[in-house]
C-alpha cells in the first residue's frame, strides 16, 4: 500500500471566504501541498454544503469563489489533486457501502446532530425539527470523502475531531468484515495555526457575522478593518498587545521582526487607528497580488471548470479502481 503521507481535506462551498478561512486553512494547506514528500488532495466539499444550504445559486458561487480563491493564492495541481467532491461518484456510492456498515448509534453520539437535538430542546420544539437525514448522515459521507482516496493524514478543525474518529471506526468494522481496504486515517489539528479572531474578538466565523472577506476591494478592506472593535483608550497610553484582538490579527500576518516591533509599539502607546492602518497594509500587500488573479479567474470560469475537471481525472484514477474492488468484496459483482 502507498507509504507516502496522503493529506486530504475538504472545503464546505456554502459561503464567501474570509480571513479567518485564509488563514486557519487555505494558507497552511498550500504551503503543505509544496514538501515533496506529502500528496495533497484538497476538493470542494459540494455535497457536504447541501446539508445546510438550499440556495442554489449561493451554493454555486461559493462553489466558483473557492475554486477561484485557491487557485488564486497558489495552490499548484501540478503538485496535488484538486477536485470537486460531486464530479467522482463513487464518492455517494462508498458512503452506501460505509452506511450500511456503520451503527446508527454511533450517529446518534454525533456532536453537531447533538447540538440540533439540544437546540430543539431548548426551544421546546420536536427533537427532530428541522433535521434533515443529511445533517445525521454527514460523518459517513466525510468518511468516504477520506477512505475513498486512502487518505493517511486529515488537517481539519478542533470541532472535526470526532468526525475521524468516527472514520477510523467506520473503516475498522469494514476492514473487519470485508478486508484490509482502507488505511485508518489521522486528524492532523495543528494548534500551531491561529484560529483567528474577528471584528468582535470571537473566532471569526460566519455564524457570528465578525468576518472580513478575503477579497474586499482595497477600501472596503481598509474600512472593515477600520471596524475591529477596540478598547477606548488614547492615543500615547501604553497598550496590552495580548487582550487585544487587533494585535492577534496582526500577528496572523506578520512575520517575527514586524510583531516585535508592534508588541513595542503598544508598549510605546501606538494610536489604535494606527495600528490598523498598519494592519491593512501588511494584509493588503500580502493580497493585492492574489486579489488580481482571484478578479481575472472569476471573470473566466471556464479555467477554473477546466482545472477541476483534471483534478477529478487524477482523483477518479484512484477512486474507480479502489470501488470496482469494493463492489466485488461485498458481493455486488458480475454473475458469469
Ligand atoms: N466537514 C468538514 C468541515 O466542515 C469539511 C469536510 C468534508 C472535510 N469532507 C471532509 C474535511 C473530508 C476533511 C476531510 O470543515
Amino acid at each position: 500500500m502507498n507509504t507516502k503521507r496522503r493529506s486530504l481535506t475538504g472545503i464546505t462551498t456554502s459561503g464567501t471566504p474570509h480571513l479567518g478561512n485564509y488563514v486557519g486553512a487555505i494558507k497552511p494547506a498550500i504551503a503543505a501541498s509544496r514538501d515533496d514528500a506529502t500528496e495533497a488532495y484538497y476538493f470542494l466539499a459540494d455535497y457536504h454544503a447541501l446539508v445546510k444550504c438550499f440556495e442554489s445559486d449561493r451554493l454555486h458561487q461559493s462553489t466558483l469563489e473557492i475554486a477561484a480563491s485557491w487557485l488564486a493564492l497558489g495552490l499548484d495541481t501540478d503538485k496535488s489533486v484538486f477536485y470537486r467532491q460531486s464530479d467522482i461518484p463513487e464518492i455517494p456510492e462508498l458512503t452506501w457501502l460505509l452506511t450500511c456498515m456503520t451503527a446508527k448509534g454511533l450517529m446518534n453520539r454525533s456532536h453537531a446532530y447533538k447540538a440540533a437535538v439540544q437546540a430543539n430542546d431548548e426551544a421546546g420544539e420536536d427533537p427532530d425539527f428541522g433535521i434533515n437525514m443529511g445533517l445525521f448522515n454527514y460523518p459517513v459521507l466525510m468518511s468516504a470523502d477520506i477512505l475513498m482516496f486512502n487518505a493517511t493524514h486529515v488537517p481539519v478543525g478542533k470541532d472535526q475531531a470526532q468526525h475521524l474518529e468516527m472514520t477510523r471506526d467506520i473503516a475498522q468494522r469494514f476492514n473487519h468484515h470485508y478486508g484490509q481496504h482502507f488505511v485508518l486515517p489521522e486528524a492532523v489539528i495543528d494548534a500551531q495555526v491561529a484560529t483567528l479572531p474577528g471584528l468582535d474578538g470571537r473566532k471569526m466565523s460566519k455564524s457570528y457575522d465578525n468576518t472580513i472577506p478575503l477579497w474586499l476591494p482595497e477600501k472596503k478592506l481598509r474600512k472593515q478593518i477600520m471596524r475591529i472593535v477596540t478598547n477606548s483608550q488614547e492615543p500615547g497610553e501604553p497598550k496590552d498587545p495580548d487582550s487585544a484582538n487587533v494585535f492577534s490579527i496582526y500577528s496572523a500576518f506578520a512575520d517575527v521582526r514586524q510583531r516585535a516591533e508592534m508588541r513595542q509599539a503598544f508598549v510605546d502607546g501606538i494610536a489604535w487607528g494606527d495600528v490598523k492602518q498598519q494592519l491593512f497594509e501588511l494584509i493588503n500587500n500580502e493580497l493585492a497580488g492574489p486579489r488580481e488573479r482571484y478578479m481575472e479567474l472569476i471573470n473566466n470560469p471556464a479555467t477554473i471548470e477546466t482545472a477541476l475537471k483534471i483534478g477529478a481525472d487524477k482523483a477518479r484514477a484512484y477512486a474507480v479502481p479502489l470501488i470496482k474492488k469494493l463492489r466485488n468484496s461485498v458481493g455486488i459483482r458480475p454473475l458469469a
